[in-house]
This record gives structure tokens, C-alpha cells and sequence, in this order.
């Protein structure tokens, strides 16, 4: 089922990105678009975070990097 029509992101895609460290809409939406075009689905993307999709959820609300070894950034910081 679609969680974002506009992207055609599925709940499965966007658990499987919250299985890989993203915590947030926010990141969500950095991983595959969600979110960022009508932004209807939001609410459903919380929701589904919200279900304990992130197994990291906990760093995240403690404030600690979570990304950083899952997503690459790090790499890309380096070559900007
Ligand atoms: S449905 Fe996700 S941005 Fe429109």
C-alpha cells in the first residue's frame, strides 16, 4: 500500500529506511522524497515511526547520531 502517492513510496520503503536509521519524517524524506511534494502522507509516515519501525528511535530521541554509519553522509560531507 502507498504511503506517498506522489513518490510512490510504499509503508514497506519506508520501514525498511526507518530499519536502516531514519527516525524522523525529516530523514524519511532525505532517504526517498516522502513527504516533500504535497506533504499528505506526513501523518502517515509519523504514523508507521511512531509503530517502533526505527529500531534506533530511542538514540535519536536522546539526541545521537544515527545516520552516520548506515547512510553514507559522512562520506558525502567529506567530498563537499
Ligand atoms: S503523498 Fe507524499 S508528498 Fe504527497
Amino acid at each position: 500500500m502507498y504511503v506517498c502517492s506522489c513518490f510512490g513510496i510504499t509503508e514497506q520503503q519506508v520501514k525498511k529506511h526507518a530499519e536502516d536509521g531514519a527516525c524522523t519524517p525529516r530523514q524519511i524524506a532525505s532517504a526517498c522524497k516522502a513527504g516533500t511534494d504535497c506533504g499528505s502522507c506526513v501523518r502517515r509516515i509519523q504514523a508507521i515511526l511512531g509503530r517502533g519501525a526505527c529500531p534506533r528511535r530511542e538514540l535519536a530521541d536522546q539526541g545521537k547520531p544515527v545516520l552516520a554509519e548506515v547512510s553514507g553522509l559522512d562520506a558525502l560531507d567529506e567530498a563537499a
